[in-house]
């Protein structure tokens, strides 16, 4: 159930791994960049960062494109609710860095930008001081680049523009960065949890990837558990796992729970007595309509109402949108308000009705994947919180008061 392959080694509380350390007990990184793109492709690995797109795809992309290239590892972790690449970064630099170098080395990559969270303090000492152990060929391609603190920063093209402008936002248009990213060269942007995978990937191979995930996942996973527990904490856990081990790791309920908010602010609400069996693999969750995202569980405490947390992440992704596509700055924006109303028993039928269809109308109309996913919480939630919504408009009642005094 608790895979150790990312965390393997030292407990991560006790800080960085150092370079002499981690090549102590790992052994080098291997040699040559031939097959690695077929050993990552029969491993299945698929992307850390939230859409779980195969990695090896992604690397042909930028290896077929003529001139060198860029590797962006994206350690921005906008995700309020995730800490996992803060732990990674804090405490693995190293596996990340070997990553990064490997995917240079595949790809034709001359730099490597690593973009990382300027409010995430550890992780960006972390890693500069990383860069600064390793050898110095692999030095002079690295620079470190502190990401804008906003939820849009670590979509990939918000990511590319900010490196090349300073302006963290997203773009739909053609081209894409794979095709013409950082300075304008092919750009591969990939996780940091991703990343640290192929540095194992390349050392022990494809079945090992695949033994080490159990019950027929590819890998360990880390996720982060919050909420009705006794603190936010990062575990790894293997494909065997189910979201209920995950909780018990992370200490166990300190109260009832009615719902968990699986993948993040772009997932899905699942009710409680459905989620504590749901295995923590990516290919079973597809198969239910579900995503660990960026491999969030958010455990709702019965101190809480879905409906007001649900609101207040409608509001937040509505301030966090960059605004430049009229359903992300329009419609989000009016689900939000609508949500809020909600919320705080100043809503009718009428508008829970509106929230209903705009929720249907905004996948699939921005430049970014950012009003997909708010829809994806938001009609989990009318899904989940049927009953409750329909007391907060009906009877301007919620069965958790306080959280009426917290929405206003
Ligand atoms: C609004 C938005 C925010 C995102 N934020 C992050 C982030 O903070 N970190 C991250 O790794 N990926 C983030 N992503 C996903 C990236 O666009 C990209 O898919 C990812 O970095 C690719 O790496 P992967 O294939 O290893 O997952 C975000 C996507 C969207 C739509
Ligand atoms: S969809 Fe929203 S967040 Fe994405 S680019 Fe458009 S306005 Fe910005």
């Amino acid at each position: 159930m608790t895979g150790a392959a990312l965390l393997a080694g030292p407990d991560p509380r006790d800080g960085a791994e150092g370079f002499a350390a981690h090549t102590a007990r790992l052994g080098a990184l291997p040699s040559g960049r031939h097959g690695l793109i077929d050993t990552l492709e029969r491993a299945g690995l698929r992307g850390r960062g939230g859409a779980s797109f195969p990695t090896a795809t992604k690397w042909r992309s930028v290896a077929s494109r003529r001139g060198d290239s860029v590797v962006l590892v994206n350690g921005a972790e906008g995700e309020p609710l995730s800490q996992k690449d803060r732990v990674l970064m804090e405490s693995r630099p190293h596996l990340i860095l070997d990553g990064a170098v490997l995917a240079a080395r595949a790809t034709g990559a001359r730099q490597i930008v690593h973009y990382i969270g300027a409010a995430h303090a550890g992780a960006l000492a972390a890693m500069r001081r990383a860069i600064n152990e390793r050898p110095d060929a692999e030095r002079r391609l690295m620079r470190l680049v502190e990401a804008p603190q906003r939820y849009v920063s670590g979509e990939e093209t918000a990511a590319v523009h900010f490196v090349n402008d300073g302006t963290a936002l997203p773009t739909a248009l053609p081209p894409r960065p794979f095709e013409r990213g950082v300075s304008g060269r092919p750009t591969l942007v990939q996780n940091v949890e991703t990343l640290a995978y192929v540095a194992l990937i390349a050392r022990h191979g494809d079945a090992w990837f695949r033994a080490v995930g159990g019950g027929g996942s590819s890998g360990t996973a880390l996720v982060t558990v919050s909420g009705a527990v006794p603190a936010a904490s990062v575990h790894e856990v293997d494909g065997s796992a189910v979201i209920a081990d995950a909780v018990n790791l992370a200490g166990g309920l300190t109260s009832d729970s009615d719902a968990v908010l699986l993948g993040g602010y772009f997932g899905s609400w699942v009710p409680a007595t459905r989620a504590w069996a749901l295995p923590l693999d990516v290919g079973a969750l597809s198969k239910r309509g579900l995503s660990l995202g960026s491999g969030v569980i958010g455990v709702l405490a019965s101190s809480d109402c879905g409906v007001e947390m649900s609101a207040r992440i409608a509001m937040y992704l509505a301030d966090e949108s960059s605004r430049q596509c009229g359903p992300c700055t329009f419609g989000l924006r009016a689900i939000a308000n609508a949500m809020r109303r909600v919320a705080t028993m100043q809503a009718g039928v009428d508008d829970l009705a509106h929230v209903q269809r705009w929720a249907g109308l905004l996948p699939g109309r921005g430049a970014c994947r950012h009003p997909d996913g708010a829809a994806i919480m938001v009609r989990s939630a009318l899904q989940v919180f049927a009953d409750d919504f329909s007391l907060h408009v009906r009877e301007h009642r919620c069965i958790v008061p306080a959280a009426v005094a917290r929405a206003a």
